[in-house]
């Protein structure tokens, strides 16, 4: 058996090769993205694994058909950036990691929460210029919250536990109903409710083309004056233009993004002193209420470890069997 590794960072290469040794197969490594340019590389190989924030091309996927390969399992647990209709046609079998570490994101969103709530942005500028006075930055605390959980998946569950944890009130939001959420009687009805009566919002749902731009002018202005907003899921679920005009009239009081629309043009990136065109991102990340992080939420050595891991056991297994317990539902 034959797998193809792309996209790999160093940091992931220890567990690589762990795998490697427990299950005697070699799997062959290049930090190269899976692109048109790049799929040849994998010819005579059974199956390919991969990560990328970039989208993989209907031609890439053409070609990995060509070349013969029909196992793609990828590392990461969002497949918004592939066209699913595709891979059935193609007869591709699509496998991701579901569950790779739902406290890695939940206790980024927490962390991130408390330092809007403490303004740590501010105190940190005012520190660096040894202004070390309280006040005006009085913060709130987060006990006295009302926090709205849109997704109650798992790690929307996670961020339930540890907000409760702290003392908050919790709310939640999702079609699909959790027994031990609903016997807590956290679910509200509709979206509506929850815009109204939370004071923080965090957002915990997949990107679908019904989940697109849902924080958008509409849902800001059923919002608390002063709410705080929270994305650890996927950038494009909130109109950033309008999140700009919210912030603008303080209708939101703070927002913290670990994902944004057009995330790729400088995450995980090193720009140095290069002009950043990205206007949405320009002014939010120049204001005092607003965190962003690079989409850095998931990076812990927990959920590196079973991203290789999971993603290289549904390779296997796709390979052996022709079907995985990971393999993503294309109908
Ligand atoms: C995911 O697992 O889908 C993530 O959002 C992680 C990301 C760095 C691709």
């Amino acid at each position: 058996m034959k797998m193809m590794m792309y996209g790999v960072r160093d940091d992931e290469r220890p567990f690589i090769e762990q795998w490697q040794e427990q299950n005697h197969i070699d799997v062959q490594l290049t930090d190269q993205l899976l692109t048109e340019e790049t799929v040849d590389q994998a010819r005579g190989y059974d199956g390919i694994v991969a990560f990328q924030q970039l989208s993989y091309s209907n031609r890439m996927l053409q070609r990995m058909t060509e070349i013969g390969i029909y196992n793609l399992s990828l590392r990461n647990v969002g497949v918004d950036n592939i066209d699913l209709k595709q891979v059935a046609k193609l007869g591709i079998k699509l496998t991701n990691v579901p569950v790779y570490s739902p406290e890695a994101i939940a206790e980024f969103t927490v962390t991130q929460l408390m330092q809007l709530l403490r303004r740590t942005k501010e105190y940190t500028q005012k520190f660096e210029k040894h202004d070390f006075r309280w006040a005006p930055q009085i913060s709130k605390e987060l006990n006295q919250q009302t926090v709205g959980v849109i997704g109650t998946g798992h790690i929307g569950q996670c961020a339930i536990r540890i907000f409760q944890g702290f003392g908050a009130k919790v709310i939640a939001y999702d079609k699909f109903h959790n027994p031990e959420l609903e016997r807590q009687g956290l679910y509200v009805d509709t979206l509506d409710e929850l815009y109204c009566q939370a004071t923080v919002i965090t957002l915990h749902i997949p990107l679908f083309p019904s989940t697109q731009h849902m924080i958008d002018a509409t849902a800001i202005a059923k919002m608390n004056p002063g709410v705080i907003i929270l994305n650890a899921a996927r950038g494009q679920l909130i109109d950033e233009q309008a999140l700009i005009d919210g912030l603008d009239r303080g209708i939101i009081g703070g927002a913290a993004l670990d994902v944004m629309e057009d995330e790729i043009k400088v995450f995980n990136r090193n720009l140095g002193d290069q002009k950043i065109d990205y206007p949405e991102f320009n002014n939010l990340f120049s204001r005092d209420n607003v965190l962003i992080s690079p989409h850095t939420a998931f990076y812990t050595d927990v959920a590196v470890r079973n991203m290789v891991e999971v993603s290289l056991n549904n390779n296997r297994q796709l390979i052996e069997t022709g079907t995985a317990d990971n393999l993503i539902s294309t109908d």
